[in-house]
C-alpha cells in the first residue's frame, strides 16, 4: 500500500518526484496527457531507478478516468503537478487556465473523495504573492496575483484551504515553490522547454549549447546588487524531497498545511550567469535590455516554517544546480526528442 497518483508525472517536476518517490520506497502511478511533456520520461525514469512506473494517458479533468485510476492503485496520497504553468500564454488563453488549473483539481479532488482517498499535495506557486512588499517572503505575506496563472493558483489554494475546512479527515499541504532548476544528476531527466525558453536557466543552457546566441537580461537598472533581478533559485531535486517530507507530515498529521519551497538566498541574474559559466566553462553573450512587463525586483522565500514542521531544508548549491542543468542538456541537447 505504497501507491502514491502523480499527476503531471512525465513532466519536469513530476518526473523528479518520481525518481524521490521510488528511492524512498513508494510506487508513483503517473496519470499525465502529454501537453507538455514527452513519453520518453518513463524510460528514463526506469534507467535511473530500475522500476518503470505505471501510466495512464488521461487528462485530470476526466473524473471517470482518475476515479478508476483510484480504485485501481488505492494510493495512500495524490501529488498535483498537472497544470498549465506560462504566464504569457495564461494572458492570451485564460479559460484554459482556469480550466486546467482550477476545475481539473476540483475534478481531481472529488474523484478522491469518493475513493475515500484524502491526502494531497497541490504544487502551488511564488506568484501567490504577486510583487512582494518585502523579502524574504513568509507564508503569510499578503496574496496578490498579477496574471491569469497566478489567479488560478490562488483560486485552487482557496478551494483547498475551504475543503480542509469542510471535512477534518483531509490532509492537504500547498507547497510554493519558488524557482525550481537543475537537474536528475544523473543527467537522464531534465527540463525541457517547448520553443522559446520563457525562464531564466533553460535559456542560459540553450545558449550555453548553442541553440541559441545570447541571454537577453531584462533590466539592468533594478534597486538590487548589480541592477539585475533577484530570485530563490531551488534545485529541483531539493523540491522533490520537500514532497517526500510533506507527504510523511501528512500521514503522520490531518489538516492543512502551507509552506514555500526556496533556500532563503536571493540571487541575481548576473550571478547565475556567472556560476553556470563557471560549471559549464563555456562564456554566456549577454545584452541588457528593457525590463519584462510584470516582473519584479526581488522575491525570495523564508523558508523557515518548512524546516520547523517537516525538518526540510534545501541541501545542494548553485553550483550544483548549474552543474546538473549542464549535465543534463549537453547530454541531450534537443531535450527529450529523438
Ligand atoms: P510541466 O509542464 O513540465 O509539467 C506539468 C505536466 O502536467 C506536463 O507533463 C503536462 O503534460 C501535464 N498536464 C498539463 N495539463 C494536464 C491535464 N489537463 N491533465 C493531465 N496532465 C496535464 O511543469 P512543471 O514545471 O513540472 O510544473 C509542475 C507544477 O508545478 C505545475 O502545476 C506548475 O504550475 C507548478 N509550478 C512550477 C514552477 C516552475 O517554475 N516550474 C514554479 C511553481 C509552480
Ligand atoms: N530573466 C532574464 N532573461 C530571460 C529570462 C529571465 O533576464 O530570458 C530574468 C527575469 O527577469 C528574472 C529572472 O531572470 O529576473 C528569473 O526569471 P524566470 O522567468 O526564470 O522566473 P520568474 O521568477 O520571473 O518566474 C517564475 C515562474 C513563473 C512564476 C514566478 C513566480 O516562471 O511562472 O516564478 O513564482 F509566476
Amino acid at each position: 500500500m505504497s501507491n502514491v497518483l502523480v499527476t503531471g508525472g512525465t513532466g519536469y517536476i513530476g518526473a523528479h518526484c518520481c525518481v524521490a518517490l521510488i528511492e524512498a520506497g513508494y510506487h508513483p502511478v503517473v496519470l499525465d496527457n502529454l501537453v507538455n511533456s514527452s513519453p520518453a520520461v518513463l524510460d528514463r525514469i526506469e534507467r535511473i531507478t530500475g522500476t518503470r512506473p505505471p501510466f495512464v494517458m488521461g487528462d485530470v479533468r476526466d473524473g471517470a478516468t482518475v476515479s478508476s485510476l483510484l480504485d485501481e492503485w488505492r494510493p495512500l496520497a495524490v501529488m498535483h503537478f498537472a497544470g498549465l504553468k506560462s504566464v504569457g500564454e495564461s494572458v492570451r488563453q485564460p479559460l484554459d487556465y482556469f480550466d486546467v488549473n482550477v476545475h481539473g483539481t476540483i475534478e481531481l479532488l472529488k474523484a478522491m473523495d469518493g475513493a475515500d482517498v484524502r491526502t494531497f499535495i497541490f504544487s502551488s506557486s511564488a506568484t501567490v504573492y504577486g510583487a512582494p512588499d518585502s523579502a524574504p517572503v513568509s507564508e503569510d505575506a499578503p496574496k496578490r496575483v498579477a496574471n491569469p496563472y497566478g489567479r488560478s493558483k490562488l483560486m485552487a489554494e482557496e478551494v483547498l484551504e475551504d475543503l480542509a475546512a469542510s471535512d477534518p479527515r483531509w490532509r492537504i499541504a500547498r507547497l510554493r515553490y519558488f524557482n525550481p532548476v537543475g537537474a536528475h544528476q544523473s543527467g537522464m531527466i531534465g527540463e525541457d522547454p517547448v520553443g522559446t525558453p520563457n525562464n531564466l536557466m533553460p535559456y542560459i543552457a540553450q545558449v550555453a549549447v548553442g541553440r541559441r546566441e545570447r541571454l537577453a537580461i531584462f533590466g539592468g537598472d533594478y534597486p538590487t546588487r548589480d541592477g539585475t533581478g533577484v530570485r530563490d533559485y531551488i534545485h529541483v531535486m531539493d523540491i522533490a524531497e520537500g514532497h517526500l517530507a510533506a507527504l510523511e507530515y501528512l500521514r503522520q498529521t490531518p489538516g492543512l498545511l502551507s509552506l514555500n519551497l526556496g533556500t532563503g538566498s536571493g540571487l541575481t541574474v548576473r550571478e547565475v550567469v556567472a556560476a553556470f559559466e563557471r560549471a559549464s566553462g563555456v562564456t554566456i553573450p549577454v545584452e541588457i535590455v528593457p525590463r519584462r512587463p510584470g516582473d519584479v525586483a526581488e522575491c525570495y522565500a523564508d523558508p523557515a516554517l518548512a524546516a520547523r514542521r517537516l525538518g526540510w531544508s534545501s541541501k545542494r548549491s548553485l553550483d550544483e544546480m548549474c552543474a546538473d542543468a549542464w549535465r543534463w542538456q549537453r547530454l541531450n541537447p534537443g531535450g527529450y526528442a529523438p
